[in-house]
């Protein structure tokens, strides 16, 4: 676990970068600290990972104060990844990959076996990329290997400073699912940087939404888009956060809420699975891909099917009824 009390960063004597902060990060925990550039989300990380001193206030870490830590000692128990990605152009991919795991001297079979299994993690063939240099890799690339090598040594704790930004909505997309998918298979305690709300809604157990070095919220995405505290929040979240909200909820929860209809064979079909997330259905409908979704479950049942009515329906009583003060966009 992960504790800020009260951390305040002041460069210089007079820029005030991180005021006065609190907040735990429980093991196992995928945190999304997000706000505008300049609101000090790097700034906290660096302290994290000692490579800032803290001003004022403590940082915990699995109940030890950091003044206590070893600086090597803890960074080689923590991964992190940069805000660019930070490889190292002289080194090979295997070579950038496997610092950590060199420093601590692992064997040579220990190693491969290492490297292998983390390229197929993020996708990458081993043999393909090994002896490359990372101006051969695609920005994409370079990306993904820098969260391998994050992963190397096999970390408790990740900080990764906006891991995926910088690269076009498809693969950040794909970056980001692939990401999800990891994060069920290593269970990492992360603290994750971005400016995208979308992002954080998508990624996070929690997102702390700061501005000026202060936490304006922290809490659940849902409660971030259903209850902002201040008009900062709001304004952050967006017009549309109704919409957005989409994104927390799969089309069982709306079978669950709202029901199905019986499946109309004469009208435009397509067909999903029953844990595809309402935000991609409610694309496909709106871009007119189908009018009618037929829903399987995961053995191949057919289960019903929904239309747009069905997910007006349900925002209508999962999120405004549930939630006061919430109007979609364009009433
Ligand atoms: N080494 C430094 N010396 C002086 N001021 C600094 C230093 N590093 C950061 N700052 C200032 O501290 C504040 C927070 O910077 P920080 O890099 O943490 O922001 P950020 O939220 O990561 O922004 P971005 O989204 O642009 O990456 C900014 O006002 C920045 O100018
Ligand atoms: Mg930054």
């Amino acid at each position: 676990m992960i504790q800020f009390n009260d951390v305040s960063k002041i460069y210089n004597g007079s820029v005030k970068a991180v005021d006065n902060v609190s907040f735990d990060v429980q093991d196992g925990e995928f945190v999304i600290l997000v706000g505008p550039s300049g609101c000090g989300k790097t700034t906290l990380l660096r302290m994290v990972n000692q490579l800032e001193d803290i001003t004022d206030g403590e940082i915990i870490l699995n109940g030890k104060s950091l003044k206590e830590l070893n600086k090597i000692e803890m960074r080689r128990k923590i991964g992190y990844v940069i805000q660019s990605n930070g490889l190292f152009p002289n080194m090979s991919i295997e070579k950038n990959v496997m610092i950590v795991p060199d420093l601590l001297g692992w064997d040579r079979k220990k190693r491969q076996d290492r490297f292998n299994h983390l390229m197929e993690l993020i996708g990458l063939h081993p043999d393909e990329f090994r002896k490359r240099y990372p101006h051969e890799l695609s920005g994409g690339q370079q990306q993904r290997i820098g969260v391998a090598r994050a992963l190397a040594a096999d970390p408790p704790v990740m900080l990764m400073d906006e891991p995926f930004g910088a690269l076009d909505p498809i693969i950040r997309n794909r970056l980001q699912e692939e990401f999800l998918q990891i994060q069920k298979e290593v269970n990492k305690t992360i603290l994750f940087v971005s400016h995208d709300i979308d992002e954080a809604v998508k990624m996070g157990d929690k997102i702390a939404l700061l501005r000026d070095g202060q936490i304006m919220q922290y809490d659940r995405p849902a409660e971030i888009l259903n209850h902002p505290k201040n008009d900062f929040v709001s304004e952050f979240v967006g017009q549309d956060r109704v919409l957005k909200s989409t994104s927390l909820y799969s089309v069982k929860d709306l079978e669950q809420t709202v029901g199905l209809s019986p499946h109309d064979d004469s009208a435009r079909i397509k067909t999903i699975k029953e844990n595809t997330s309402l935000r991609i259905i409610l694309s496909m409908l709106l871009n007119q891909e189908a009018d009618h979704l037929v829903v399987e479950d995961s053995h191949g049942n057919k289960k019903g099917s929904l239309t747009l009515d069905h997910i007006e329906k349900f925002l209508q009583v999962e999120v405004r009824e549930k939630n006061d003060g919430v109007s979609l966009q364009h009433e």
